[in-house]
């Protein structure tokens, strides 16, 4: 167990700032509220981020609005919300404590609650939704609360009458927050001092987070923590030093810059798939099968990529689109093609001194990237098979880029994952395919070279006879895709048509 010791976390919660003091710094926030605070309402369930039992809301202040987002608490390091608002089950109905909140009001209403694990965490998932989009005016549609509330889980399959009460909380008399108050009351939290010699370290710039790397080389790094969470709860690692990079101004920055879209490591997943489906809306389905919303609200675009695990599915998705890193240290920058960081199963080039800085993305030539001259025309197709559909790890992830003119491959990029020790591009069936006519024959000879191309292992989630075959498939399905033909897929499944 580390030393306690007197680095103080604030928060505002009710209405008030919170003060604590002496908490280690892996101690997640879990704990602090159900243990240190004595607030049971928030469940733990499975305690890595899969079933949402733990679910709160953190609101962050943009000038005098707050942003809300739902988080697992069960692997959010309770240092992280230093500066931020939160509110968990028991606050809903604190400004109004003679009526629920339309949140709970409308789980009552739509008999959606059945046991005390999953309902607090539903409903503050149903709380999030309701700040972000109720109280903006918008109306939550069946797919909308579906993508939401996919990072919580109920194992007696109430879901229908769930879902329906996300519908249903827009019938309520409004509910708003005082944004002006509670922005102020953060305001007066100091943030963390940058030269602080601290056991958790939270730098708000670059240059203070390239220092304090250089001066703690052996710190942990962590940005969401929805991997390292995990090391801590199901691991029991501790860390004594940790140094959280989700503050950083300029790596949570997403910009169009010099024909890139230069994407902060610091952005949210979920921020950083917003900024790709404006570019490639094709990708909608597989962001939206990237965990569930309470993990891509908190986990990172960086820490997938530095994370480098072997079925991540970021990495193949900005391999296929030739993406490139820009790491960062106080000696400067350096800049690689993605693929070309990774050495080995989760080994990469990150020196001790360095953070994985920039992804950056080219941009099509045109807004639109369905077609860009009249002969030339592209296709960006990802495929994640999992056992499950929603919040689940691939097995295989395959994602094909392709530009044809006048019927001939132009140029094709393919990244790959869970079929070698790391991401990887699929090099030899790009040059079996560039420069051919994209024809039936050439693509069924491709698939053959694909499946030969690597030597995927056998482990829990897939056999490696099973994922080449499904390799080769899912190139025979991306033919089918660029002729029409292939109609029939689980994107095609819509929950309204069966409710
Ligand atoms: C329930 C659940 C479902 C998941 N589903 C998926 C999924 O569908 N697909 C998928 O790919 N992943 C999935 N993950 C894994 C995880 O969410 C992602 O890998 C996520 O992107 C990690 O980002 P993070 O910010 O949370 O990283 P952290 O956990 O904070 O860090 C991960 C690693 O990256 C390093 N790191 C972080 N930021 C930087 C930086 N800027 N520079 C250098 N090193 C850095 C850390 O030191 C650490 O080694 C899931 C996780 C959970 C808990
Ligand atoms: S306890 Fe299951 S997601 Fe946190
Ligand atoms: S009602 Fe709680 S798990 Fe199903």
């Amino acid at each position: 167990m580390p030393i306690p010791h007197s680095q103080t976390i604030q928060f505002v919660r009710r209405g008030e700032v919170v003060t604590l003091s002496n908490v280690p710094p892996t101690r997640t926030l879990l704990e602090v509220l159900r243990e240190d605070l004595a607030c049971t309402g928030t469940k733990e369930g499975c305690g890595e981020g899969d079933c949402g039992a733990c679910t709160v809301v953190l609101g962050e202040a943009d000038g005098e609005q707050l942003t809300f987002k739902a988080v697992n608490s069960c692997i959010r390091m309770a240092h992280s919300v230093h500066g931020l608002a939160l509110w968990t089950v028991e606050d809903l109905s604190a400004a109004n404590a003679t009526s629920q909140h339309p949140a709970q009001e409308a789980m009552v209403q739509c008999h959606a609650s059945q046991c005390g694990f999953c309902t607090p965490g539903f409903v503050m998932s149903l709380f999030g939704m309701y700040q972000n989009h109720v109280i903006q005016g918008h109306p939550i549609t069946r797919e909308t609360a579906q993508t939401e509330l996919s990072g919580n889980l109920c194992r007696c399959t109430g879901y229908r009458p769930i879902l329906d009460a996300a519908q249903k909380m827009a019938d309520f008399p409004a509910v708003r927050l005082d944004h002006p108050t509670i922005t102020r009351q953060l305001a007066k939290i100091e943030p963390r001092a940058p030269d602080a010699n601290t056991p958790y370290r939270l730098p708000g710039t670059l240059a203070e987070l390239l220092i304090a790397r250089a001066a703690q080389p052996n710190a942990q790094l962590v940005a969401g923590c929805t991997d390292v969470g995990l090391w801590v709860t199901k691991l029991h690692k501790q860390f004594d030093t940790v140094i959280d990079v989700s503050r950083v101004a300029e790596l949570r920055r997403i910009e169009q810059r010099n024909g890139d879209l230069v994407i902060g490591a610091a952005a949210t997943l979920q921020d950083a798939f917003n900024a790709l489906l404006q570019r490639w809306p094709e990708l909608r389905t597989f962001a939206a099968r990237f965990a569930g919303l309470p993990v891509r609200n908190s986990g990172t675009l960086g820490g997938n990529v530095a994370n480098g695990s072997p079925i991540g599915d970021s990495m193949p998705l900005l391999i296929a689109l030739k993406s490139r890193l820009v790491l960062a240290s106080v000696r400067g920058k350096r800049e690689m093609p993605l693929e070309d960081f990774y050495t080995g199963y989760r080994q990469n080039l990150l020196a001790t001194d360095e953070v994985v800085a920039f992804i950056k993305v080219p941009l099509p030539a045109s807004a639109a990237s369905s077609s860009t001259t009249s002969l030339q025309t592209t296709l960006l197709r990802a495929y994640k098979i999992s056992k499950r559909y929603d919040d689940d790890i691939s097995a295989v992830c395959l994602v094909l880029n392709l530009t044809l003119d006048a019927g001939v491959v132009s140029d094709i990029s393919i990244g790959a994952g869970g079929v070698a020790a790391t991401p990887v591009r699929a090099g030899q069936t790009e040059a079996a395919l560039r420069g051919q006519p994209w024809s039936q024959a050439r693509v069924q000879a491709a698939m053959l070279t694909l499946r030969a191309e690597f030597e995927p292992i056998s482990d829990m989630r897939a056999s490696s006879s099973y994922r080449r075959q499904v390799l080769g498939n899912l190139l025979q399905r991306f033919w089918l895709e660029s002729q029409g033909e292939q109609h029939i897929n689980l994107e095609a499944f819509k929950l309204e048509a069966v409710s």
